[in-house]
Formats: C-alpha cells, structure tokens, sequence
C-alpha cells in the first residue's frame, strides 16, 4: 500500500474531491493507495471537518507555535514522515516552503495552483488574468521546487474566459477543474505512471491523455 498526506490550510474542496475518488474509484483496492493522514496549517479550518466526515486521521501544525520557518517545516516534515508518505500533496496548502523541505520530499510532492502556470504564480490569480485580458485560463498540478508555484507541471486544465466574467465566476469553474484535475494527477503519479526524472516530468504513454483537460 502506498501512502498519501495532504496538507491544507482552509476549507479543504480539493481534498474533499481527493478524498471522494479516492472512496468512489476504491483507490485502496483499484490502485493500492490509501490517504494517510491530513495535517493543516490552521487550527478550525472547514478542511479538517472534510477530513473527518472522510475518517482520515487529521492534525494541526500551527507556524505560530514555532520560532520561523526553518523550525516550522522541520516538525512538518517530521509529522509527514510518520505516515511513510510515497507522496505529498499540497492542496490549498498557505505556507512558503523552506528548500531543506523541498529537498527532502523531492518527486514527492505536488501542489495545485488555480493558474497556467508559469503565468500568474502567487495569489489573486483569477483577478489578475481577468486584468491581462488572457481568453484561456486554468489549473495546474506540479511538482513543487523551492521557488513559489513553480516546478515541472504534471497536467494542467483549462478554461476560457468569457466576457461576462469576474474574478469569483472564474474562480468557481477554475476551481472545478482543480477538483478533477487532481485527483487524477495524484493517482498516476502515487501509482507510478507519471513521474520526475531530474527536472522533467515523464509519463507512460497511456498516462499522457489525462494529463491535459479541457472544460468550457
Ligand atoms: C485552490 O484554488 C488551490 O488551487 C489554491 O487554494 C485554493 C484552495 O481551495 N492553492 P480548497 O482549500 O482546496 O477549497
């Protein structure tokens, strides 16, 4: 069995949609994956209530009850590695990482960005494409390196803009996108069909046609 963490740091849709393939695709019998635990960054977030209504066991790991960042992602990593986690996965997670964390979960860790990336890495993205006036916008689901949101990119999905938009339209088919897009990228990368070699992201050929989504 190859075991999966999820980090997150609020309301938890995408590791509700984690969660829910995972029951309705029976990931631990199809595929031999089980996620493990979920550890948030904040305490009382929506995303621990998913965890539970789930049964996967979840934790708080508060940065405010550590001296910086470095001691911070030291007991993070610590708290992951007690899952023996095959992979990590970053979903809505709000922290910057150190690169000794980085490092250490390198090939095994993967986050999910509400933008084409490399366009619009940080916060605010479904704003500030609307101000570029871009017509396709989208998700993307990478491998983490320490710069913020970039690293090589598993799958990405798209959608177009339309005229009538604002940021929280955008955000809202944006995010259900996310919520397909990584479910599916988690799979084949905990099941080894996509996977990091160096600073390129490989695929077995039948894998690749999942890696790209379209929506309207
Ligand atoms: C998502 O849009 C994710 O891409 C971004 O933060 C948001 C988290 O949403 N990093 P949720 O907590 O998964 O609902």
């Amino acid at each position: 069995m190859k075991n999966i963490v999820v980090l997150i740091s609020g309301r938890g849709s995408n590791l509700r949609a984690l969660l829910a393939a995972a029951r309705a695709e029976d990931w631990e019998r199809a595929l031999g994956l089980r996620i493990a635990a979920v550890i948030s960054s904040r305490p009382d977030v929506a995303g621990l209530q998913v965890a539970a209504e789930f049964g996967v066991p979840a934790q708080v790991l508060s940065h405010l009850d550590f001296q910086g960042r470095d001691a911070f992602d030291v007991a993070l990593a610590h708290a992951i590695d007690a899952h023996r986690p095959d992979l990590v996965v970053l979903a809505g997670f709000m922290r910057v990482l150190t690169r000794a964390f980085v490092e250490h979960f390198a090939g095994r860790l993967l986050n999910v960005h509400p933008s084409l990336l490399p366009a619009f890495p940080g916060l605010g993205t479904h704003r500030r494409a609307l101000a570029a006036g871009v017509r396709l916008h989208g998700a993307t689901v990478h491998f983490v390196s320490s710069d913020v949101d970039a690293g090589p990119i598993v799958a990405q999905g798209v959608v177009s803009v339309r005229p009538d938009d604002d940021a929280e339209s955008l955000e809202r088919r944006v995010l259900e996108v996310e919520h397909r897009l990584l479910p599916r990228s988690v799979a084949l990368v905990a099941t080894g069909q996509v996977w990091l070699e160096r600073d390129r992201v490989c695929a077995r050929p039948g894998a690749t046609a999942q890696l790209v989504l379209l929506a309207a």
